[in-house]
């Protein structure tokens, strides 16, 4: 029995045997179809049971602070899950792609730990949650290394923009290169840009380019602030489906094995300090609820999607543009939660024995 066969069991769930199955990519929202052969019946029917609970839920609105976002189609809504064993599960619309966004800085902070080691991240940024929000100023007020900082972390726009002046490369484009490929070996598959997220974005950020400039101003930021923030728009601003994103986040479950592609994507030593940042950062200043009903690591955006990381076990995804007040996806806050209590995944959660 496989490791990942095990781990089902471990969670009660039936795991069954067979060949790694294809994704679905239906191009209009549709329910599951029947599972196929070699897939685990509960699994399906726990993503299509979320997709029908939640698809006619209303609340949150669109990010329109990118005014781009705010024209997609807040309909959207898909759910993709794929296991360590490359087995792949889909309800609803996982044709349609919104902007990676802040899911994202997961990536190239893995990037960063790949090129330099973990400390790099731990020293120069630091793996506190600021508890702020994503884009808060103040947090970086607080976080001046004067002051005995740094208390800063990737995930927020200012430790995200400082990560991504950490990656290497001569130029832009060789910097901006080795992160498309990186984000593209978890996805498995060539990603590519929104241009028109990405003018829209750098037409109107302002507020990032300033956090760029303070990080350069306290030291975060060695040299080239602007190219730092320009990069940091463009990789924000890279397309996904539900399927991209939970194939990204089985990686990580798998040890930083691409299941699908079968491809090493990082190595499987850093994941841990991955997954450590994001679970107490992933969902900015709402991480503390999130890990309090669902004990997983993730990662939202604000284009709508959000990953979460079934460490040995899965990686899901769920695509829903409309947002909370906190940035993150109400759709797939739901989702994700109602799945991993349906599947018993939350590793917090041991029978007594
Ligand atoms: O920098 C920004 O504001 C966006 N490109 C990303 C923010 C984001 O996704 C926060 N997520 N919940």
């Amino acid at each position: 029995m496989s490791r990942m066969h095990r781990g089902l069991y471990a969670l009660g769930l039936v795991a069954v045997c067979g060949t790694a199955a294809s994704a679905q990519k239906p191009k209009a929202p549709a329910p599951a179809k029947a599972a196929a052969a070699g897939q685990d019946q509960n699994i399906t029917a726990a993503l299509n049971e979320a997709y029908a609970k939640f698809k006619g839920l209303q609340e949150g609105k669109n990010a329109d602070y990118i005014p781009a976002l705010a024209k997609v189609d807040p309909n959207i809504f898909g759910i993709a899950l794929v296991t360590t064993d490359g087995k792949v599960y889909t309800a609803g619309d996982v044709g349609s792609e919104v902007s990676i966004q802040s899911i994202s800085k997961v990536f190239t902070m893995a990037k960063v730990m790949e090129e330099q080691g973990p400390e790099a991240i731990e020293k120069t940024i630091g793996v506190d949650a600021t508890g702020m929000r994503f884009n808060s100023i103040v947090s970086i007020e607080f976080s001046q290394k004067s002051l005995g900082g740094p208390e800063m972390n990737s995930l927020v726009n200012p430790g995200a923009i400082a990560t991504t002046s950490m990656v290497k490369g001569g130029t832009r484009d060789e910097v901006w290169n080795s992160i498309l490929n990186f984000y593209s070996d978890f996805a498995g598959r060539k990603l590519t840009v929104n241009d028109e997220v990405f003018k829209s974005e750098a037409e109107t950020n302002q507020r990032n380019q300033a956090i760029g400039a303070l990080m350069y101003a306290y030291g975060y930021i060695k040299a080239k602030p602007d190219q730092a923030t320009d990069v940091y728009t463009e990789q924000c601003s890279v397309s996904v489906n539900a399927k991209d994103l939970a194939t990204m986040a089985a990686t990580l479950a798998a040890g930083g094995r691409n299941p699908v592609s079968g491809k090493q994507a990082m190595s499987s030593k850093n994941v841990p300090y991955v997954l450590a940042v994001m679970a107490t950062a992933g969902l900015y200043d709402d991480s503390g609820k999130w890990l309090y009903h669902t004990g997983l690591p993730a990662k939202s955006g604000v284009g709508g999607g959000i990953i979460a990381v079934a460490p040995g076990k899965f990686g899901i995804a769920v695509v829903s543009p409309p947002l909370d007040d906190a940035g993150n996806s109400v759709r797939a806050q739901r989702a994700i939660q109602d799945i991993v209590a349906r599947l018993n995944a939350n590793p917090y959660a041991v029978a007594s024995r």
